[in-house]
């Protein structure tokens, strides 16, 4: 959801309100990926690199991963569960705040008897500590080192590999998201900044598995 910034400076706004309306972009998305039976939604949040930002515009994100894992209601209302991928709170290298744990938590529990479809935010995510950390348990474990095995030690193990990846505001790279599960996937760049990325776009995207 790259951008956000740049939207911002473009019509003379702090680079917190890019972000606010790419929080508000992501829920209509959701919703127009509903319409069009998508079954798997990951957003990239925030990354484990993202945290040398200035203060203020982390504390901001953060706000706003508060408030979108607080979107319950209209979750539910979507019959879509909601899941986090990152960093697992407990490691030692962990940087989740409390406030945000309890929010990712709740929302969690609350959507878990959805049946539709599955959005997952990847807050505090890096794909090379996940691959990192599943060589380490199969280290621990003494198994071989398979696809399987790997695969069973990502965080989460149950994530389908990726049909379409999307990267937004001209950016033509890939950032460190889902390297492992992005193996066989499409890629869809865009001009667009992550705010301007509507409906046209996601079925421009969507149109590359036909
Ligand atoms: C990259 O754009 C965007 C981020 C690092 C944050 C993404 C956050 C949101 C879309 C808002 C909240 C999302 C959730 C899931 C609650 P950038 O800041 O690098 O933009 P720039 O490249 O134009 O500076």
């Amino acid at each position: 959801m790259d951008g956000n910034g740049r939207w911002a400076k473009a019509r003379g706004l702090p680079r917190t309100a890019g972000h606010t309306e790419g929080e508000e972009n992501l829920a209509s998305v959701v919703r127009a990926a509903v319409q069009r039976n998508v079954g798997w939604l990951t957003a990239f949040g925030f990354s484990t690199e993202n945290w040398v930002r200035p203060r203020t515009e982390v504390r901001h994100i953060l706000g706003l991963h508060e408030k979108l894992f607080g979107r319950v209601a209209e979750l539910n209302e979507l019959n879509v569960r909601i899941q986090w991928i990152g960093r697992p709170f407990g490691s030692p290298d962990a940087r989740t705040p409390k406030y945000v744990q309890r929010a990712i938590r709740k929302a969690i529990a609350d959507t878990a008897a959805n049946t539709g479809m599955t959005l997952t935010i990847a807050f505090d995510y890096g794909s090379r500590a996940e691959l990192a950390r599943a060589a380490q348990q199969i280290i621990a474990d003494g198994v071989p080192a398979t696809i399987e095995t790997l695969q069973q030690r990502l965080y989460l193990p149950d994530l389908p590999a990726v049909d379409v990846l999307v990267r937004t505001s001209g950016e033509m790279r890939i950032s460190n998201f889902l390297l492992w599960q992005i193996h066989a996937s499409k890629v869809y760049f865009t001009e667009k900044a992550w705010p301007d990325f509507d409906e046209h776009e996601l079925d421009a995207a969507l149109s590359l598995l036909q």
